[in-house]
């Protein structure tokens, strides 16, 4: 994991090897087929496809990682316009930094566009994964889980269950070493999302599990070779042993009659009780596993860019004191804090809609063209990809003013509950906005109530890692002092 994370020397080159073997891979399967539609292109959209197989991937990922990860868009911006052609990843792409362009990709559904990832992720995920499904088995399943992670219940059941590990994780928090805030918040993040899709509890299966995970994830990014010994090969190893889990927890599930026609608990109850016969055991339990990987490692970035960004700003940590007084109020009145109470805080909420836009966890999405799509003038061909950049509509001082700011004020008497607008789009949008924004939202504003008002701390220095995932170089240590 670590290897794949740290930004070193090593790290840097081994991502160029890969990168250049996806390219080569996927360039050889494109020249077998004729262009299409190349010519139309040249005429709509400027930009360069820089080198023969390799396009400019390279100067995409070298900006990367430095501290201006925009410089490579911005450059092309300003010499080709908001929307241009470039050659990233194996394919020729269309990047949109365009708002409008955007949100009308995201609309599309798969006639025209289907969402695009590196061979290996798809390898890992399957074929009936909801990341990779598209049309009316799609809809479906986004619908059933949507609409279950916006429940009560299962918010009442997050709360709950948050908090209890939170209060586990902070009451071993020490003030004589530095407290890691990335490490903590993965660790309780990931209980909570599988309590939530498959109803486990700690104990020795989610500790099997956390182990499987890891060796799962560290395959993501890695060359798309299934032979034994790979990590490919081990990746997939693992999702097997994870899938197992979930096979042996819906047979327990069928058994015990416990989900069927009664309420669901769990995102599997939630499955199990759609009478649609394409959801079958092996579907349900492989899209569990796939289910984790964008709910794993987001919510652990949210709280911990919020964390950063209000060390470096005690103005907002000052008023997010607003807590305080909404725990004195319950404490009154002799009541526990539900999951309103905790969605209830706008300066709060405020926070998290800023460390959203500043922080991109996802940068943006990468779709397909599945035939020519003509889009506010621009010609999109067939079998070409389209980057639809959000980072850089959310740091843009046309829709933002002083973007590179973190000001939590900007959102005040905004809604942003929906999680989308055609500006502010860190959940994505359309077919494929996020089931899970309601969910993040949450956990992250159980964390903040309970760090601001039980804690004081100081952060060590940190830097922020943007490619090829967002995180943390250190971590993001801190020392932490109790309240009394
Ligand atoms: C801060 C936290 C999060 C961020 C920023 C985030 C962001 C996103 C974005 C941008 C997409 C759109 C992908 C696309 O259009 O191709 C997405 C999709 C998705 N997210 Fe999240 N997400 C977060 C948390 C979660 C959580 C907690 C879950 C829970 C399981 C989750 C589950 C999903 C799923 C299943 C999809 C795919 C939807 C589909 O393709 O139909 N996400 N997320």
């Amino acid at each position: 994991m670590d290897s794949i994370f740290l930004p070193s020397t090593t790290t840097v080159i081994l991502y160029a090897a890969i990168v250049v073997t996806f390219i080569f891979i996927n360039e050889r399967r494109r020249l077998r087929k004729p262009p299409p539609s190349s010519v139309a292109v040249k005429r709509t959209l400027s930009g360069t496809m820089g080198w023969p197989f390799i396009g400019e991937t390279l100067d995409f990922i070298s900006c990367g990682y430095t501290d201006h990860p925009q410089s490579f868009i911005d450059k092309r911006r300003l010499l080709y316009g908001k929307v241009f052609k470039s050659h990233l990843f194996g394919s020729p792409t269309i990047v949109s930094t365009d708002a409008e362009v955007s949100r009308m990709i995201l609309q599309s559904d798969a006639k025209s566009f289907v969402p695009c990832y590196p061979k290996s992720l798809t390898e890992l995920m399957g074929e009936s994964s909801i990341l990779r499904i598209n049309g009316s088995l799609h809809r479906r399943i986004h619908g059933l889980i949507g609409s279950f992670f916006k429940s009560p219940y299962l918010k009442a059941q997050v709360t709950s269950n948050m908090r209890k590990l939170l209060m586990q994780s902070m009451a071993s928090w020490n003030e004589d070493r530095p407290i890691y805030i990335q490490d903590e918040t993965k660790h309780i993040a990931l209980q909570v999302l599988a309590k939530a899709l498959i109803g486990l509890d700690p104990g020795e299966e989610m500790e099997f599990l956390r182990i499987q995970f890891q060796k799962f994830i560290a395959g993501l990014m890695s060359l798309p070779i299934k032979l034994p010994g790979t990590q490919l090969h081990r990746s997939l190893e693992a999702k097997k042993k994870m899938v197992q889990l979930v096979l042996q927890i819906i047979r327990d599930k069928r058994i015990n009659g416990s989900s069927v026609l009664q309420d669901s608990k769990d995102v599997v109850d939630v499955l199990l009780n759609d009478k649609s016969e394409k959801l079958t055991d092996e579907l349900i339990s492989d899209n569990m596993i796939d289910l984790m990987i964008p709910g794993e490692d987001s919510v652990p970035l949210l709280i911990t860019l919020a964390i950063k960004y209000l060390s470096d700003c005690p103005k907002a940590l000052h008023q997010l004191k607003e807590n305080l007084e909404l725990k004195r109020r319950k404490k009154d009145l002799g009541d526990p804090l539900c999951w309103d109470d905790y969605l209830s805080l706008p300066f709060t909420q405020n926070v998290i809609t800023e460390t959203l836009r500043l922080g991109n966890i996802i940068m943006g999405v990468i779709r397909k063209a599945m035939k020519d799509v003509e889009i506010k003038g621009y010609l999109i061909p067939k079998g070409w990809c389209v980057l639809t950049h959000f980072r850089s509509v959310h740091l843009d001082d046309n829709h933002h003013e002083s973007p590179l700011q973190f000001n939590p004020w900007r959102w005040q008497d905004r809604d942003m509950s929906s999680g989308s607008s055609t500006y502010f789009t860190p959940f994505g949008g359309g077919l494929r906005l996020c089931p899970g924004l309601d969910l993040a939202r949450l956990e992250a504003s159980i964390f903040l109530h309970h760090f601001v008002t039980e804690f004081r701390w100081v952060a060590e220095d940190d830097t922020i890692i943007n490619f090829p995932t967002v995180r943390m170089k250190n971590r993001m240590p801190i020392w932490v002092k109790r309240e009394n």
